[in-house]
């Protein structure tokens, strides 16, 4: 597949050495790099850009998908949307070859443990990090499962949430199935449960206060491209949150110090990665225990925030994380139909397409216009497409975008100390902590 704009032929970790991104704020239609797989494509794609030089070409470069594609799901071919977009990384890969069965991109070597004892700058209290080169995986549960409730350990977290005086709602966990398979729950407004409707508590952070700031997050690394990531995040001097996977911290701990030792915040995003309202009140507690506990066996501190996966979150859940000292952060929703997700983990599977991620971030640009705070939006670190319309796409398009946007992790655009991202750091006199504010 061809592009008329976008210079193939540049390795990946050129990413690395990405451009001052606000010298190239012409605007650029990407429907050029839209495969077109059928007619009713082609002219979809050529009348949607029209105006554009480049729309005859995008027509007329017209690629067909590789035959014999054996992916579970259907590699997109319909209509592409057209997108257009304020600016974007020259050294980037073409929107063709950012697709479900790419080859894998050559990976950067992972970074080596930093020195015991060392301190983030970020944080002017911080402790020194541990020594990690005894972290023993076997001492944590097993990876991408959901860890026993009858261990020792975990039977000390439920002791210290009962302990807590958090009262846990007591309805029952939602079953597999999401919406559809609950209607019960879906029903009960008690629950206030966010998947099914949006609901969200005061304790909820959707939002960064301020207009035209966004809170910037990836989730469920740290992972082989997150080092690309964190390239550009360099580059472009720009700080994130992520949400880490308990068990890609183990497995990438040098990496995890990496993040938190260049000034980005490190929050919860559970051990194994489940939906959180269909746990018990143990299992959820377990999740959520490990995750903490790799995080400051591998950093020293103890993260404050935490967001469910899927954002998958109810009053149960709320409680619980209330009663383990975490905050949920998850991400803005101004509509049913608007909720501020790229969808850019599903490039990977093939389920959804990046043009049509670029799309849905042109359309979070727009409502972000509308609205009168900033914004957090959903986007991950774990597959190498995600990684790729982030460095490639989304954050050059957002670094040159007017009014210009303060782009700052979650912690930061709530105007706190980065201190305040973790227990051991935290200002308890100006941010009381999520437990403090628990009824006895
Ligand atoms: C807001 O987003 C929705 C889709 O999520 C989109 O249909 C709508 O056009 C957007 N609004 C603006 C003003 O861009
Ligand atoms: C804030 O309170 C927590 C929990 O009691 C404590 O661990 C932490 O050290 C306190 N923060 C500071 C800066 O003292
Ligand atoms: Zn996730």
């Amino acid at each position: 597949m061809k592009s008329a704009l976008i210079v193939a032929s540049l390795p990946l970790l050129a990413l690395a050495h990405g451009p001052n991104p606000h010298q190239h704020a012409r605007r650029q239609n990407l429907a050029a790099s839209a495969p077109a797989s059928s007619p009713a494509a082609s002219s979809h794609a050529s009348s949607a850009a029209s105006g554009s030089p480049a729309s005859s070409a995008a027509a007329s470069s017209a690629a067909v998908p590789p035959a014999g594609s054996t992916s579970l799901f259907p590699t997109p071919t319909g209509a592409l949307p057209s997108v257009s977009l304020a600016s974007t990384n020259p050294t980037a890969l073409p929107l063709a070859s950012i697709v479900v069965n790419a080859p894998s991109a050559a990976t950067q070597a992972m970074p080596t443990p930093q020195p015991a004892g060392a301190k983030p700058s970020a944080i002017s209290n911080a402790p020194g990090l541990p020594d990690i080169s005894t972290l023993l995986p076997s001492n944590y549960p097993a990876l991408d499962k959901p860890p026993p409730t009858d261990s020792p350990q975990v039977l000390q977290w439920i002791q210290d949430v009962q302990n807590s005086g958090v009262k846990i709602p007591t309805f029952a966990p939602t079953v597999a199935g999401g919406c559809p398979a609950n209607p019960a729950a879906v029903a009960d407004q008690t629950r206030c449960w966010w998947t099914c409707g949006g609901c969200t508590r005061q304790t909820d952070v959707t939002t960064c206060p301020d207009k035209y700031t966004w809170g910037l997050t990836y989730d469920d690394g740290p992972a082989p491209y997150t080092p690309d990531l964190l390239s550009y995040l360099d580059q472009a001097n720009l700080k994130s949150t992520f949400f880490v996977v308990g068990s890609r911290a183990i497995s990438y701990p040098a990496l995890l110090q990496q993040e938190y030792m260049g000034g980005h915040q490190i929050a919860v995003h559970t051990w194994s990665h489940p939906s959180l309202t269909t746990l018990t009140n143990e299992e959820i507690i377990a999740e959520l225990g490990w995750s903490k506990k790799i995080i400051k066996d591998v950093l020293g501190v103890t993260p404050t925030m935490m967001r469910p996966p899927f954002g998958d979150i109810d009053d149960r859940v709320r409680a619980i994380s209330q009663a383990m000292d975490l905050t949920p952060v998850i991400w803005t929703r101004i509509s049913p139909m608007a909720t501020f997700d790229t969808d850019d983990f599903n490039i990977h599977g093939g389920v959804t397409s990046v043009q049509q991620v670029l799309a849905n971030w042109e359309d979070i640009l727009g409502n972000v216009s509308t609205i009168n705070t900033g914004f957090i939006v959903l986007e991950h670190d774990l597959f190498q497409q995600s990684v790729e319309v982030a460095t490639g796409y989304i954050l050059p398009d957002a670094l040159a975008h007017q009014p210009a946007f303060r782009i700052e992790p979650v912690v930061s655009c709530l105007n706190l100390p980065m201190g305040d991202a973790y227990i051991e750091t935290n200002n308890n006199g100006t941010n009381p902590l999520p437990l403090s504010g628990a009824s006895y």
